[in-house]
């Protein structure tokens, strides 16, 4: 039996939730690049969820992970992230909007250029964060000194909370189970909005790192008992079983949380794999002509580090016939502001 959207609805809006963006997020045909493609093309706005200019998908799950955090009376929120993150700077800008003070341990995986703050470094200077920069130690790999720089962040909580200021621990990228749930609600609104217009999505693309985003869409469509492909397009090196356990907890955990006794499929979870490389921020040929065809199609903006990677992944199989019937949705995470990071990560997109 599948639930339907008001029923599903009303699951959600149980949690506590901080109102940050604008919802729902637009959802519309992308004429000019169907027509070239041959396939019936749509764009899940996502760049556009506010709360500023530069949105992006982690402000769906902010509103529920600040929601609770704000609840208990949080003064201050740290977070993780790489030293360009876009849920880092959302996560500085949403904790201002709620009167929190944010705190940022970033992982330098593409060294800053400290004196010449660029994109989200810049914007988290702006934002008064309290920014500490983690660099990779000699001998020490990216994912250790993410492990440290957690310790580091819990170590300063627990600074805080033993001082009597309440502070949250927000983990990186909001890839926990309530973080998740905000992406459950992304997939209902998506759905009200496709019931709407009369159209039923065969496929969805989108980008996925940390895996909250695709643990959040997989319960939204166990919820609603979608039958639409997802196609988790991986912006950095995966092993994919154990990433597939892992967002298939985050997604059975959100669904726990709001109490449906609905359980994710973990044998529909398609992971792509083909785009990735060469690495996490390290910009790819393929990632840079998926943003100027997009640009020069439609006049929109994806990004070198996670959108251009997955619409990158959409072209390829669009022009080489490995399209379903029906149209297909591409779901536009944000994350424009690296097309002003750092020319490591930004590559030969002008060339
Ligand atoms: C623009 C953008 N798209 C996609 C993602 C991937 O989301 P998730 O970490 O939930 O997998 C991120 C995460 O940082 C992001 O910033």
């Amino acid at each position: 039996m599948t639930t339907d959207i008001r029923a599903a609805r009303a699951l959600l809006d149980k949690l506590p939730r901080a109102r940050l963006g604008f919802f729902p997020t637009p959802l519309y045909r992308l004429d000019r690049l169907s027509d070239q493609l041959g396939v019936e093309l749509y764009i899940k706005r996502d760049d556009f969820t506010g709360m500023n200019l530069f949105g992006g998908n982690k402000i769906r799950k902010l509103e529920y992970l600040l929601g609770a955090a704000a609840g208990e009376g949080a003064e201050y929120a740290v977070t993780y992230g790489a030293t360009q993150s876009n849920h880092a700077m959302e996560t500085a800008a949403a904790c201002r909007r709620l009167g929190m003070t944010p705190i940022l341990y970033l992982t330098a995986v593409v060294r800053p250029d400290e004196a010449g703050l660029r994109a989200n470094l810049l914007l988290d200077r702006v934002l008064g964060a309290e920014t500490h920069i983690v660099p990779i130690g000699p001998g020490e790999t990216e994912a250790q000194a993410e492990e440290r720089s957690f310790r580091m962040g819990a170590a300063r909580a627990a600074e805080l909370n033993a001082a009597g200021h309440r502070c949250a621990d927000i983990p990186m990228g909001g890839a926990n189970p309530l973080g998740s749930v905000g992406f459950a609600a992304g997939m209902v609104e998506m759905a009200e909005q496709a019931q709407a217009m009369g159209v039923r999505f065969s496929r969805v693309y989108h980008a996925t790192g940390t895996g909250g985003t695709m643990a959040g869409l997989h319960a939204g469509r166990s919820l609603l008992g979608m039958d639409t492909e997802i196609v988790s397009v991986a912006v950095s090196p995966k092993e994919k079983d154990a990433y597939l356990d892992k967002v298939c907890g985050l997604s059975a955990n959100a669904l726990a949380l709001i109490e449906s006794e609905r359980k994710p499929d973990r044998a529909a979870m398609r992971l792509d794999l083909t785009q990735w490389q060469p690495g996490y921020e390290q910009p790819s040929e393929a990632a840079s002509e998926a943003i100027r065809t997009l640009a020069q199609t439609e006049g929109l903006f994806v990004d070198p580090v996670y959108t251009g990677k997955a619409l990158a992944a959409l072209l390829a199989d669009a022009r080489e016939g490995r399209m379903p019937e029906g149209p297909v949705l591409f779901w536009h995470t944000g994350g424009a502001t690296a097309l002003f990071a750092e020319p490591e990560i930004l590559g030969d997109l002008c060339r």
